[in-house]
C-alpha cells in the first residue's frame, strides 16, 4: 500500500494505471475508520482493479463551533485498516494541498442541500461538494463509494456528478450497524456508555416507523410525532429534525407513499447523530 501526501505524487502514480485501462475505485473519508468505511473499501476492492482511499478532515464542511478541532485523527490505526482491506493507495493531504493559499472557488449544489442537515448546518454541503469535487479531479475515479447513512450527502454528490457530467459512477452502500442497531459513525466515540445506550432509541424509532409505513400507516405527521415522543422518552437530547422525504428528491412528504427516506438528526450529549431508513411504501394508491 502506498501512502501519498501530494496531488502531484498521486497523479504521477495513478495516471499510468488509468491509461493502462485499470478501473479506479475511490473511497473518500475523514478517517476514524470503522466497519462502515471498511464495507465501502471492500465493495471497491471487489469491483475495481485499483482502490484509492483518502483521509482528510475537511475544514470547510464544519461550521463555527462544530467538532473540526476535536474530530478523531487516529492515523496509524486508519492506515492499518486500509492495509487490511487491500487498499492500494491512501491519499493523506495537508489542508494547504487541497486549499492552496488564495483558493476561493466553491462548488455548490442547490435544492437538495436546502432541507434536512442542510437547514441545520449552513454551508456544510458546500464544503462537502467542494472537497469531493477536488478529490474527484485529483483521483479521476471510475467509481466512488459512499454510505447510505449519509443519505443526503450521497444524493447531493450524485446530483453534482450528473450536473457536471463527470464519468464517475456513485455507489451507495448500506448503513453498517452495531449488533444492537446503532448506526456506525466516527462520532459515536464522543458518547459516554450511558449516552451510547440512549442512542439506541434512534434506530429503534426508525425501524418502528418503517414498520408503520410498510403496513400502510403512512400519515407522516403521526409517524414523526410518535418518533419524537419515543426519542425524547429515552433521555435528554436535542432533535434537529425527524422527517419523511422522497428518497430521490428529498422533498418532504405528508403521506408515506412510494420510495421514502425516514431521516433524523439528534444531538445526544456532545454527539450529533444522523440515521435513516429507506422504505418502499408501494404505489400512489395508498
Ligand atoms: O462522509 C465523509 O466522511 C465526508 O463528508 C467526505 C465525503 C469524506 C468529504 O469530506
Amino acid at each position: 500500500m502506498r501512502k501519498l501526501e501530494t496531488v502531484a505524487a498521486l497523479r504521477t502514480h495513478l495516471q499510468p494505471l488509468s491509461r493502462a485501462g485499470k478501473r479506479i475505485g475511490f473511497v473518500p473519508t475523514m478517517g476514524a475508520l470503522h466497519e462502515g468505511h471498511r464495507s465501502l473499501m471492500r465493495a471497491a476492492r471487489k469491483e475495481c482493479e485499483i482502490v484509492v482511499a483518502s483521509i482528510f478532515v475537511n475544514p470547510t464542511q464544519f461550521g463555527p463551533g462544530e467538532d473540526f478541532e476535536k474530530y478523531p485523527r487516529p492515523l496509524e490505526k486508519d492506515l492499518a485498516a486500509c492495509r487490511e482491506e487491500g487498499v492500494d493507495v491512501v491519499f493523506v493531504p495537508e489542508v494547504g494541498e487541497i486549499y492552496p493559499p488564495g483558493a476561493v472557488t466553491r462548488v455548490s449544489v442547490a435544492r437538495l442541500t436546502e432541507g434536512l442537515c442542510g437547514r441545520h448546518r449552513p454551508g456544510h454541503f458546500d464544503g462537502v461538494t467542494t472537497v469531493v469535487a477536488k478529490l474527484f479531479n485529483i483521483v479521476q475515479p471510475d467509481k466512488a463509494y459512499f454510505g447510505q447513512k449519509d443519505a443526503q450527502q450521497a444524493a447531493v454528490i450524485r446530483q453534482m456528478v450528473r450536473d457536471l457530467i463527470w464519468p464517475i459512477q456513485i455507489v451507495v452502500c448500506p448503513t453498517v450497524r452495531e449488533g444492537d442497531g446503532l448506526a456506525m459513525s466516527s462520532r459515536n466515540a464522543y458518547l459516554s456508555p450511558e449516552q451510547r445506550r440512549q442512542a439506541l432509541c434512534l434506530s429503534k424509532a426508525l425501524h418502528w416507523a418503517q414498520g408503520q409505513i410498510e403496513t400502510g400507516r403512512g400519515d407522516v405527521q403521526k409517524i414523526t410525532a410518535a418518533m419524537r415522543e419515543q426519542i425524547e422518552a429515552a433521555g435528554p437530547c436535542e432533535i434537529d429534525y425527524i422527517e419523511v422525504v422522497d428518497a430521490e428528491t428529498l422533498e418532504p412528504k405528508t403521506s408515506a407513499v412510494g420510495r421514502c427516506l425516514v431521516a433524523l438528526a439528534v444531538r445526544i450529549g456532545p454527539a450529533r447523530l444522523i440515521d435513516n431508513v429507506l422504505v418502499d411504501a408501494g404505489g400512489a394508491g395508498r
